[in-house]
């Protein structure tokens, strides 16, 4: 989803003992990795709610994900590339609309799917971080009311359970929520969606309810105020993890937050109002984690009232946003300062159609955040966003986040020299 990223984002479990010991062995010091999501990458994910906003008209995205890079299919071919990039890790979604498409059905074969996408990046020495709930529902829990039903939270417990049952034992870190602090951030934005695009957006969510035989359809990125979701939400974390851990007590469970590097650039900044709204709830709930995700794109100026556009003079890239590969370090000391927990960087990457930036832009964020690892700052690793170029959300098949490129109709996944940077930085173990 774009527009700009943050507003159009806006849309709104192998052998118990066998894999045990296995992870144990396996377990990296830090973690070099690569990201995917369910939605973006595997394709033909029918029975999940932003699916059918694709498909309504009106729509807000400008294509549906149709096919995606039918990692469905392709997810060994996927593994086979960060492991052959000399990343040792891989973190991917788990799609709940597979696992439940139907409230109460649990698709054993998906689960076994999931299952085995954990147990191959193990066989091939990678540490699998596993996403929960990235973005996506079952249309049937949207249709509900989402996150604002009072039952969403045992509902999403209930999904990672059964997920847990099949993939705990070989998880290197799992992570409850994806941004779930994202539709919080896009109140602050410096220039609000038009008023066309809400309508349109509003519009878009009506036909899904009607094409779902509902008088709602809820999602926690769409047409609503998302403050009343977000206490359903964080009590959702907090089942999920109780739900995982009952399962591997000693799995490190987190959530990743979406938070860029922030500037006042007022005395009297609206920075710490914002702080407060956007991240301290999220930050109380990961107070029982054992980790926080960090997921950074870029830096955010700080006004009195909101947002404002970054100060004339900087560097710019050419596509007139600023140049600042370190934020992601800046926003690593930050949180570490802000909540004591080890962070691991879950994203971070840019949207370029040209990979020489994507190749200047790796070594400058790795090394920040290698500095801020340093000076004493328990990072636990660095994944970047994405391995593949897939599915933006609102913004289809055009924005290239990908280290790797995707021939959509053949599926041919081939590497791209940034690619190779972040793969010769994780062999070397730094930046040289
Ligand atoms: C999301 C990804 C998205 C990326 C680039 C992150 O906020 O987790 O799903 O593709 O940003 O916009």
């Amino acid at each position: 989803m774009r527009l700009d990223r943050r507003k159009a984002l806006g849309l709104g479990l192998a052998a118990a003992a066998s894999a045990r010991a296995g992870q144990v062995a396996a377990k990296p010091h830090f973690l070099w990795g690569a990201a995917t999501a369910g939605h973006q990458v595997e394709g033909n994910n029918v029975n999940a709610d932003i699916w059918l906003l694709e498909q309504v008209t009106p729509t807000v995205f400008a294509e549906p994900s149709g096919d995606a890079c039918d990692s469905l299919h392709h997810w060994r071919e996927d593994i086979a590339i960060v492991k052959a990039l000399g990343l040792n890790c891989y973190r991917f979604s788990i799609e709940w609309s597979r696992i439940e498409p139907t409230k109460g059905q649990f698709s054993q074969a998906f689960l076994d799917h999931y299952g085995r996408m954990v147990d191959h990046c193990r066989e091939q020495g990678l540490a699998p971080v596993v996403t929960f709930n990235h973005f996506t529902t079952p249309r049937w829990f949207a249709a509900e009311g989402g996150w604002e039903n009072p039952q969403a939270p045992e509902l999403f417990a209930r999904f990672c359970d059964r997920v847990s049952r099949r993939v705990a034992d070989g998880l290197s870190h799992a992570l409850t929520f994806n941004e779930p602090n994202l539709a919080l951030g896009g109140r602050w934005s410096a220039s609000p969606p038009p008023a066309a695009f809400t309508a349109r957006m509003a519009a878009c969510i009506a036909a899904a309810a009607k094409a779902s035989g509902s008088s709602r359809f809820s999602l926690l990125m769409g047409d609503k105020d998302p403050r009343p979701m977000i206490p359903h939400v964080i009590s959702a974390h907090r089942l999920a993890r109780a739900a995982i851990k009952a399962h591997r007590s000693d799995l490190p469970v987190g959530l990743s937050l979406a938070i860029p590097d922030e500037v006042a650039v007022v005395p009297d900044s609206a920075l710490e109002r914002k702080r407060a709204d956007v991240y301290e709830s999220f930050f109380a709930a990961a107070a029982g984690d054992d980790f926080i995700g960090v997921q950074v794109y870029g830096r955010d100026y700080i006004g009195r009232e909101r947002s404002v556009s970054a100060p004339p003079g900087g560097p710019r890239r050419p596509n007139g946003q600023e140049w600042f590969p370190s934020a992601v370090g800046n926003v690593v000391r930050s949180v570490y300062a802000r909540t004591g927990k080890p962070v691991l960087v879950t994203e971070n990457g840019i949207d370029a159609e040209d990979d020489a930036e994507r190749a200047r832009f790796i070594p400058e964020a790795v090394a920040s955040v290698l500095s801020a690892r340093a000076t004493g700052v328990p990072v636990l690793g660095y994944i970047h966003w994405s391995l593949l170029d897939n599915f933006e959300w609102l913004s289809g098949y055009g924005p290239k986040f990908g280290l790797v490129a995707v021939d959509r109709r053949t599926f041919r996944r081939t590497p791209k020299p940034s690619a190779e940077v972040l793969g010769r930085i994780a062999r070397s173990g730094g930046v040289a």
